[in-house]
């Protein structure tokens, strides 16, 4: 496919990254900025343009810009559609969030319009582009557009599913879930295993463990460790360790038991423990 890419940030030169590799066009790099625009275009032996410029033709918009752009930068593409570029066969955005309707003015004009979200982080484009192999990626389309879009993700090396417009904010929901709040614990441990001079790094193969069993087996079936056996003593010698090593992480460890001890269905067990220590 022949591609134009408006917002050269971290996903947006990712995929491109990508979709260069497999063997697609970068037509063009649209930035706001021009030297973000040429920075961008260089590496993908691409035009640098900005936005306020009429575009050459491409099958596929892919607009990479912030969640809060993607509708003002979507207006302005309809302004150069209505002034004689070329429609793209289909334009989508990147966000795992935003309604796919933030992209409706260009309807108008024949383009079909969807949303692929990797379910994958991309810090910049450079480890980005590698990671999008394997990933899931979230698939949000007009009909009539699913296949051509799911065929891209798949040249990339991605793996495409459906998501319906109205369940992305629960599915986005779910996403942070897994992939931010995990690391308030892993913050947790860190403090913890700085006190007694251990290394994160050991947690890696567990970690990956848990993962692996919670996405195999679902989060409830893989529950190991003393909250799941109901073991008391063992979770209070935690607690006054944690108090005495990271005082600063005691309110979320005991908070963790709590929410814990619901899920595994033991919370009768280790009511009185949390009590004692939330103030
Ligand atoms: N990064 C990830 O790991 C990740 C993962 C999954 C999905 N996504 C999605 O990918 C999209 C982009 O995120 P990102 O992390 O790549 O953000 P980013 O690194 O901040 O890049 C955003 C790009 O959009 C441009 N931009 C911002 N506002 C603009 C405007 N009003 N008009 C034109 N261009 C504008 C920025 O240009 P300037 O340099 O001029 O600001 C920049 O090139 C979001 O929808 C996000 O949800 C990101």
């Amino acid at each position: 496919m022949r591609i134009t890419l408006i917002g050269p940030g971290r996903a947006g030169l990712s995929i491109a990254y990508a979709a260069k590799k497999a063997g697609h066009e970068i037509v063009t790099v649209v930035a706001r900025r021009p030297d973000a625009a040429r920075n961008g275009a260089r590496k993908l032996d691409a035009v640098a343009s900005v936005l306020d410029r009429q575009l050459a033709p491409s099958d596929l918009w892919i607009v990479a810009t912030r969640d809060d752009a993607i509708a003002s930068v979507a207006e302005t593409l309809a302004e150069r559609l209505g002034e004689g570029t070329d429609s793209p066969k289909t334009a989508i955005h990147l966000s795992g969030l935003s309604s796919i309707e933030t992209l409706a003015p260009l309807r108008e004009f024949g383009v079909l319009i969807g949303s692929v979200h990797p379910l994958q982080t991309m810090p910049n484009p450079e480890v980005g582009h590698v990671r999008l192999h394997g990933a899931w990626f979230g698939i949000t389309a007009d009909p009539g557009s699913y296949d051509n879009l799911a065929a891209f993700v798949q040249s990339l090396g991605g793996r495409p599913f459906v998501i319906a417009d109205e369940a992305k904010p629960t599915y986005h929901a779910a996403a942070a879930a897994a992939a931010n709040f995990t690391l308030v614990n892993m913050v947790v441990a860190q403090d913890l295993l700085d006190a007694v001079d251990v290394p994160i790094k050991v947690l890696g193969p567990l970690m990956e463990a848990i993962v692996a069993n919670a996405v195999e087996i679902g989060p409830r079936a893989a529950l190991t460790g003393p909250v799941a056996r109901g073991d008391v003593d063992t979770v209070a010698a935690q607690i006054l360790a944690v108090a005495e090593h990271a005082p600063a992480m005691l309110g979320i460890f005991v908070s963790n038991v709590a929410s814990l001890a619901r899920i595994a269905g033991r919370w009768d067990q280790f009511a009185d423990l949390v009590d004692e220590h939330t103030s």
